[in-house]
């Protein structure tokens, strides 16, 4: 018998009508694609609004409501969610993004808002104990899900993670974001207990 003892999670999910989204992205990149560069620290090579306070975070955020919800009822997160930053990253062709994590944080989502499963690679997550596994042989360090234009992956700030260089002409690009969730108590019953029984 194999139990595994402590998995990381990552949800996906779906959001049908995306249309308004890719609009509003595709009229935000055509005005600020000349105007931002990447921060200091970050070592690659795409476009990002991250930092630049111009993205407009409202409006995707109503897209992303019922999303959110799902997540909180499907992770048993129960509590009030505290978005911290939201973000576009467009990558041309050729452009990519290195191993990171988005601390301080609690989770992360990204959005793909243009996304060509046949010609582009969903992001990349990074075994956290991918050194050891190296040592003894194992090679397979990382997952990289299957996703389609509209999907949204919601994974721990904490999971190293990076974006392959994208090597169609076709542009891809997401949209990033970071939430806490304050907890409260939840009186629903501790179902929790049951699903972690060992049988
Ligand atoms: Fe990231």
């Amino acid at each position: 018998m194999k139990v595994e003892a402590f998995p990381t999670l990552l949800y996906r999910y779906h959001i049908d009508n995306q249309e308004a989204i890719k609009n509003r992205v595709d009229e935000y990149y055509e005005e600020f694609k000349f105007k931002s560069g990447t921060p200091d620290q970050w070592n690659c090579d795409l476009f990002t609004s991250y930092g630049t306070g111009t993205f407009p975070i409202g409006e995707c955020l109503d897209a992303f409501t019922p999303t959110l919800d799902e997540f909180q009822t499907e992770s048993k997160s129960y509590g009030s969610m505290l978005l911290t930053d939201m973000w576009l990253n467009v990558y041309e062709t050729q452009n990519w993004q290195e191993k990171h994590i988005h601390l301080p944080g609690q989770w992360s989502g990204v959005y793909y808002v243009h996304f060509d499963p046949n010609e582009h690679t969903a992001t990349n997550f990074h075994n956290p104990i991918e050194t050891l596994l190296a040592s003894n042989g194992i090679k397979q360090n990382s997952i990289t899900p299957w996703v389609q234009e509209g999907d949204m992956i919601i994974f721990p700030s904490w999971l190293e993670h990076s974006a392959p260089m994208n090597k169609s002409s076709k542009q891809r690009s997401t949209i990033s974001f970071n939430f806490f969730i304050e907890e409260e108590t939840y009186e629903g019953g501790d179902t929790d207990t049951e699903e972690l029984t060992v049988n």
